[in-house]
Order: C-alpha cells, then structure tokens, then sequence
C-alpha cells in the first residue's frame, strides 16, 4: 500500500487481517444474537434450523445458519424484520420491486451515520478528498443511490451538488459551472450524460471531471474504457444493495482498479453456490451472500444478493476484494442450454467498430425455442458497410465466445431507449 493512501485510511482500514477477523467474530455474535432476541422471523428460522447465536463461534459456523432471501423481506412486508422500535427509525428506503410488492428498509441514526462513514470512505478510495465537489446524479427518492452519495459526501467534506436523475440537458450546464471534480451516477445515465455533452457541442473530456463513481447495474471493463476515453476522467465502480445497506458495501480503489473491496468490517461476505447453497472457497464463481455486522434497524443474516461474482484477497486495501459483477442470477438468460448474460454481450458489443455503446436484449419465441436479438445501435459516421460488418461480426463473437446462435440488428444511431437511472438490457417478449 502506497504511503500517501495509508495517511488517508480510518482506523478500521488500518487494521491487520487477524485484528479484522477477531473483529468480525465478536461484531458477527453479537449482531446474530441482536437478530435472534428481536426479530421473531430469525427467532423462527433459527430455531427451524437448530441453531443458536451462542453456537457462531468461529467464522465459519456462519454457514451453519439459515439464509435469507428477497422474498423473506416481501413477507414480511413493511416494518416485520425490524430489530428495533419503530421510533428508533429515522429513516426507510424502498427498492423498486420489479415484481409485486417492494421492500422496505429502514435505519437508525446509528445506521446512518455508519452508512455516511462507508461511502465516506468509498469515495476517498475512489480518489475523492475534502473539499472535491461531488456532482450526485444517482436518483434521490425511495432509491438508496441518491441520498446514500449524498451523505457520504457529505460526511467526507465534500461540496455537494444534489442534481439527482433525469433533466439531461441541466446536468451537462450544472456540470459546466459548477465544476466538480467528481461524478456519482449509473455507468449507463453516465452515457445519456455523454450524448448530451455531443449534442450541446461541448467536448465530453473538456470539463473538470476526473473520477466518476459508477454503480447500481453491472458494467464491464470495456465500458470502463468507453467510458473513461470519451471523458478523460477514473472511472471506478461502488456496489451496494438496499437490503444491506445502499451503496457503499463495496468499492474499487482508484489506485488498483482491480474488483472492489468489500467493507467487511461492516458486511460480511459469503459466496455461495447458488444451487446448493454450499459455501464456495474464495477465488470460486457463485452468489454473493452478505450478513451485517453492525446495523441496528434491519440486521441481515446471510441475505442472499443473487448478485454473481468470486472473492478475492485484499491489494490497496485489507479487505477482501469481489471481483465485478457478471449479472445477477435473475438476468440471466438461458438460450437453448447455454447461460447468458448481459454483460458478456455488453463486451462484444462496445469492442465492435461502427456501433455506439447503446444495446439492448430482445427475447422472442419462436415455436418452442426461445431466441435473442441483440440490437445494437450504428455510430453516426457507420455507412451501410460498416453497419453489416459490425452486425456479423457480434454475431460471430457471440456464437465463438459464448456459443449460441443469436440475431443480430445494427439500428438507428439514438433510436435506443436511454437510461436516467438503471437500465433495463432484457426486453422480454415472450408470450407467458
Ligand atoms: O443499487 C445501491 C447502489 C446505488 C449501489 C448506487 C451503487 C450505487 P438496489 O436498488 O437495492 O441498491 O439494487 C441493488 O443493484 O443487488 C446488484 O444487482 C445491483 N448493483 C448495485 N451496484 C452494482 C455494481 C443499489 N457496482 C442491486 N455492479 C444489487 C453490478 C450492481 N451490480
């Protein structure tokens, strides 16, 4: 670890692997005893399983415990997993709930204030300093992106501009003026962001932008070199989930840029094959499965992401790094056997001459089988040659690298919906 960075770490980032696992351990007692006394749905659950808090008494007897899963949240639905009175909350989230019912969340002002210090510190890792103007286009609202940024920032002493999502054209003028030197906003709102600049004549790589914080969806490296070109600017990648906490669980160093490490002084993580539920080594492909260590309003016991990715060990920092996310394993598609995910086309597609970085999945049925159509959008300077070398070209390399047929149409340069928070890549057509 570079020694400028080591002046800049908090005491929980100084402390050595064996001082982090003796803190794990008596954090991961105490918060497995705090879910079991008060919340009757782990009282159940554990009891089910025939296991005690007393009977954590090393790491790993975690996974001697039962999950807990998104629809364990829904029945509950709102306040039922709640550890503390409900006068205790100073404040709840909701996750948008693409089916049926969201889930609520909620916080104490012990919570928050440890959800401040952990995007306090993602930032910092991300390069951010006192003083840095933070331009936060993640959503403001039930959404944990937009005030989770917020407080972060604020938290580090940074100024900050609450721009939120949406009103594209504002954010190119408020970008320009108040000239902050960091962004905070989805990779792909990043690149609505990008045409914007395009269209107002304004040179993306121009403005005083030099890190961008880019979360909430899964993107690859080759959008990080889009992305990081087009602007001139670092860009790095910050992980978190409502039911957890909200951004801030994970974040890539600036100096590394190798995964994100994970803050399991507060999260700890599991991977786990997400089948059998059988914990993985680390280095091993499966679900990311987190307990918290600290929260007082809504502990979590081995929540189950369905976010896939592997451990790692620790470089800038001592924690343990994930590497970037694949997909989640809702996302994925399954195309005559063959597993698929969205960003295994989001490579392909931005490594392809002629098209824009703007793609999105189309499932169809045709007969008994279902069928992908990549659609794929022309650069504006793609004559008709380039358009039909490209189109044959992904498919090729679809059909090389993950192998299954897909159809492949090259369209119109911004006749693709642009995303002002997370984007949707899977349109799914197929008759239910
Ligand atoms: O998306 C929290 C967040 C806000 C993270 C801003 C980062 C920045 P949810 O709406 O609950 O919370 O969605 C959580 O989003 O389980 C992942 O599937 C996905 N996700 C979040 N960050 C990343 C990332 C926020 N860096 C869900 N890479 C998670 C890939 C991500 N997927």
């Amino acid at each position: 670890m570079a020694d400028a960075t080591a002046d800049l770490l908090d005491s929980g980032e100084r402390l050595d692997r064996d001082a982090l696992r003796a803190l794990q351990l008596e954090r991961l007692r105490s918060s497995l005893r705090h879910a079991y006394e008060n919340v009757p749905f782990y009282r159940e659950s554990f009891d089910k399983a025939g296991v005690h808090p007393d009977d954590c008494r090393s790491l790993d007897d975690l996974a001697r415990f039962p999950f807990t899963t998104k629809t364990d949240l829904r029945d509950n639905y709102p306040f039922g997993l709640f550890a503390v009175p409900r006068d205790r909350v100073r404040r709840l989230h909701a996750s948008s709930g693409t089916t049926g019912l969201p889930t609520v969340v909620g916080y104490t002002e012990g919570d928050l204030s440890m959800w401040a210090d952990m995007v306090a510190r993602s930032i910092r890792a991300a390069g951010g300093r006192p003083g840095d103007v933070v331009h936060i286009a993640y959503g403001y609202g039930l959404f944990t992106g937009g005030l989770g940024a917020h407080y972060g920032a604020e938290r580090l002493g940074c100024t900050v501009v609450p721009a939120s999502g949406g009103m594209t054209a504002r954010q190119v003028r408020l970008i320009q003026d108040l000239k902050p030197r960091i962004i905070m906003v989805t990779p792909s709102y990043m690149l609505t962001l990008l045409d914007e600049f395009e269209r107002q004549g304004v040179d993306p790589r121009s403005t005083s932008l030099e890190v961008g914080v880019f979360g909430a969806e899964p993107w690859t490296e080759e959008m990080r070199r889009e992305i990081e070109q087009r602007f001139g600017i670092d860009a790095v990648d910050i992980y978190g989930l409502s039911e957890v906490i909200g951004p801030g669980v994970a974040q890539e160093c600036v100096e590394t840029k190798d995964g994100l490490h994970i803050w399991e002084d507060h999260f700890y993580p599991e991977v786990v094959d997400p089948i059998t539920g059988e914990v993985l080594p680390d280095g091993e492909d499966g679900e990311l499965v987190f307990t918290s260590l600290t929260k007082e309003a809504m502990p979590v016991v081995r929540y189950r992401t369905r976010d896939l990715t592997r451990l790692l060990p620790g470089t800038a920092r001592v924690f343990r790094r994930m590497r970037k996310i694949t997909g989640r394993s809702d996302d994925m598609v399954i195309l005559r056997g063959v597993n698929l995910f969205p960003t295994q086309i989001e490579e392909i597609v931005l490594r392809t001459p002629g098209v824009a970085p703007h793609f999105q999945l189309r499932l169809t049925r045709e007969g008994r089988m279902d069928a992908l159509t990549v659609r794929a959008e022309a650069r504006p300077d793609a004559g008709p040659e380039t358009r039909e070398a490209a189109a044959r070209s992904i498919a090729a390399a679809v059909k090389d690298g993950i192998g299954v047929s897909v159809a492949v149409e090259i369209v119109e340069p911004e006749s693709l919906e642009r995303s002002v928070g997370k984007i949707r890549r899977i349109v799914d057509l197929r008759p239910r």
